[in-house]
């Protein structure tokens, strides 16, 4: 008993010290493995069976509301068709819509034929099957179209980040496919396949990616944004044109927010409005990226879409010893907007870890005055980083001591979370580490809406 009381009495000693420090560094121990990417002939990486069977199947939001989907894939043997034949549950008329088809070369890699089909109008809240590879080899999927957009429709989010397609990139998969909240979308804050980690950035392991996450690809929107893992330039080898596999390969609906490029848009979904911003494109003042963003939070309709989320790669506040300052001079420029506009979230990814911030801000600063620091603010949004998808590059295990105090929480582990949108003023946000059963977070917290109930939020960590 005495033992016990000692040992309890030095649990609590130590975690005030933690406390104190900021807020916790999670003592979780992991079982040191090296992060390996799957061999080419594994099980989710196989080709569909058929002729020219259509294969990496994919979907993300087709326009700025969720009326829309854009449904891909690739076919290897000929062009095949262009056309997705698609029908509501509920009133069963078949429908075409036609699409377009490209193909890139990289170096000497030749890609197959890559079909996009956007399809318009569909009805919120609806479950439509579809149907892709007309003739030769047919095969089915599904999707759920969000609910029409409104303040107070619950919708669940997935967070996945720099996933890659190592045996522990397919346990997050897995392990978000599994997920009890049952994720309706992915918000993929970036570096998707690695394949630039390969001689000649192999864009076979971009076919392969495809392949492997079209389990809940080809039935769940992921909403990307672009990481450096994306850039995929080669100027040694004549690749000249950053983003030349990605924006070949993952369209998404820029021009239907106003946007000049893939790289930056926004998306409204049920009650959130979704700004996703690009670390690698230029941001400073004047810029394309500046200017759209400049206009756009205006837009924003809180009364419509409660829930401000903005996904970009390099996250803002990190302390981990990877990657230092990279996401700093984007936060010296659109900081005071997210105060301003007061976003209630922005997630990231890039650092190979887990990282939740408190709500803090950094303004203050003019050059002269020499205020730098982090401070409280019931305005800022809270950062989250979820680059631990798992790709092969592994875990970044290194952190700055001591933890500084804007920094809630952190672990190197991998995982993906689930932001669960209650109603206007609540959600349910969950960290879920691999290692844990399904009905565990190893980090979570309520989140407060910035306009409808602007309180502070209580975390419960564990
Ligand atoms: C591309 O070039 C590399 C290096 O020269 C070579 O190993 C590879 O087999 C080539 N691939 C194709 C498809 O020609
Ligand atoms: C990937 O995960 C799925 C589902 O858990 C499993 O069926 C499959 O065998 C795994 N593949 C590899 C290569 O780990
Ligand atoms: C914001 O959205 C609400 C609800 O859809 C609407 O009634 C209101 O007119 C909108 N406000 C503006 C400024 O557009
Ligand atoms: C962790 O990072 C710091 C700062 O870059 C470095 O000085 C230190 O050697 C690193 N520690 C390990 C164990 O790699
Ligand atoms: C919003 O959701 C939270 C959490 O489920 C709940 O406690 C609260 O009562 C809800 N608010 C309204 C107005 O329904
Ligand atoms: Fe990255």
């Amino acid at each position: 008993m005495g033992l016990f009381s000692l040992f309890v009495t030095l649990f609590l000693i130590l975690n005030v010290a933690v406390i104190c420090n900021g807020g916790i560094t999670s003592k979780f121990v992991r079982k040191v493995e090296k992060t390996i990417d799957m061999p080419l002939d594994s099980d989710v990486f196989s080709v569909p069976p058929g002729y020219n069977a259509p294969q990496q199947v994919h979907i993300t939001q087709g326009d700025h509301d969720g009326k829309g989907v854009i449904v891909s894939w690739v076919t290897m043997d000929e062009p095949g068709s262009n056309k997705v034949l698609y029908w509501s549950e509920k009133s069963k008329d078949k429908h075409h819509a036609r699409g377009h088809m490209v193909t890139y070369r990289f170096y000497n890699y030749t890609s197959g034929f890559i079909h996009h089909c956007t399809i318009n109008h569909l009805e919120y809240d609806t479950k439509y099957y579809y149907v892709v590879g007309l003739g030769l080899t047919e095969r089915q999927f599904w999707f759920t179209t969000p609910p029409k957009v409104g303040p107070d429709v619950p919708y669940t989010f997935g967070l996945i980040g720099d996933l890659g397609q190592s045996f522990d990139s397919n346990k997050t998969l897995s392990h978000y496919e599994s997920s009890l909240s049952k994720g309706q979308t992915v918000l993929f804050v970036g570096d998707l396949c690695y394949a630039d980690q390969y001689p000649l950035h192999d864009n076979n392991r971009w076919d392969t990616w495809g392949r492997f996450v079209e389990r809940s690809n080809a039935y769940q929107s992921w909403i990307w944004t672009a990481g450096n893992h994306e850039i995929d330039f080669l100027p040694e080898y004549g690749e000249t044109v950053p983003f030349k596999p990605y924006t070949n390969r993952y369209p998404v609906p820029y021009r239907a927010s106003g946007s000049t490029a893939p790289f930056w848009y926004s998306i409204k979904r049920a009650s959130a409005y979704i700004i996703v911003l690009a670390s690698y494109s230029a941001y400073g003042k004047y810029t394309p990226q500046y200017k759209w963003l400049e206009e756009e939070f205006p837009k924003v309709n809180r009364t419509e879409t409660p829930w401000l989320i903005v996904l970009m790669h390099s996250p803002w506040y990190n302390s981990y010893n990877y990657h230092y300052m990279e996401g700093e001079t984007m936060r010296v420029m659109y900081e005071p907007w997210f105060v301003k506009y007061k976003v209630d979230v922005v997630f990231a990814g890039h650092v190979h870890a887990y990282e939740r911030s408190e709500r803090v801000s950094n303004i203050a600063y003019n050059i002269v005055n020499g205020v730098c620091n982090p401070v409280s603010d019931q305005s800022a949004p809270v950062y989250i980083t979820i680059g631990d998808g798992g790709n092969l590059e592994g875990l970044a295990t290194n952190m700055t001591e001591p933890q500084p105090k804007y920094s809630a929480y952190r672990e190197a582990s991998f995982g993906h979370a689930i932001f669960d949108i209650k109603n206007r003023t609540h959600a349910y946000y969950g960290w879920h580490r691999n290692q844990d059963g399904v009905a565990t977070a190893a980090d979570s917290m309520w989140f407060f809406n910035r306009v409808w109930y602007p309180e502070a939020e209580h975390p419960v960590s564990q």
